[in-house]
């Protein structure tokens, strides 16, 4: 299939978070989203961007037709003080109909001539336990699994626990 990858700019923000919520389907935790549009072009595209995004689209199917927006990676930079930079790989979804095509590896191929551009020693990325599939899609491209192997666990401070830890907002 014909696809073109190319850096999300602005215009993409709808598309971006129509295929968060479907990634966020699939992983059954639609609910759990709430982020806005406004978030997104706020984020991602001001002085200070938050996230890259790199956009799949496949030519509409007329000619004078509109590419449509078929997947997506979101990603940003991080540091491990022990080798140094990271590209931290937060969001991956090729939309159910275009899988199997190639997409996903060719995103993933981007993103590596993307991280030995810039000196990053490493890719990084969560997966859902139960998602056997993707699991198994990186582990055929040598992903390690961390969790497994070294025992690390991910934990988070919910707004909650970090505004009773936050010093008191003065009356
Ligand atoms: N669906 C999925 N995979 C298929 C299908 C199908 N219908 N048919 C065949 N495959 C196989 C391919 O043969 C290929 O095998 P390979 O690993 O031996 O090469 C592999 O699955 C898919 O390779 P691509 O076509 O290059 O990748 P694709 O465009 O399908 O994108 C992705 C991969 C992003 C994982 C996609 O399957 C997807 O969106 N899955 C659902 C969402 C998901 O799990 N995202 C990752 C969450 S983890 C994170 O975000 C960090």
């Amino acid at each position: 299939m014909e696809y073109k990858l190319r850096k999300a700019e602005p215009k993409d923000v709808s598309d971006i978070l129509r295929l968060v919520k479907e990634l966020a389907k699939y992983e059954e935790m639609e609910s759990q989203v709430t982020l806005t549009e406004k978030d997104l072009l706020e984020d991602g595209f001001g002085e200070t961007p938050f996230y890259h995004c790199i956009i799949a689209e496949t030519p509409g199917e007329n000619s004078s037709d509109e590419p449509s927006v078929v997947g997506f990676a979101m990603y940003y930079f991080t540091y491990d003080p022990w080798v140094g930079k990271q590209l931290y790989l937060e969001e991956f979804y090729v939309m159910d109909k275009c899988r199997g095509l190639g997409i996903g590896s060719g995103i993933l191929r981007h993103l590596s001539d993307l991280a030995m551009k810039t000196r990053c020693t490493g890719m990084m990325f969560v997966v859902a336990e139960n998602n056997e599939p993707s699991v198994q899609f990186y582990k055929r491209r040598g992903a390690e699994d961390l969790s497994q192997e070294e025992g690390w666990r991910l934990f988070r401070f919910d707004k909650d626990s970090l505004v009773k830890m936050a010093t008191p907002a003065e009356e």
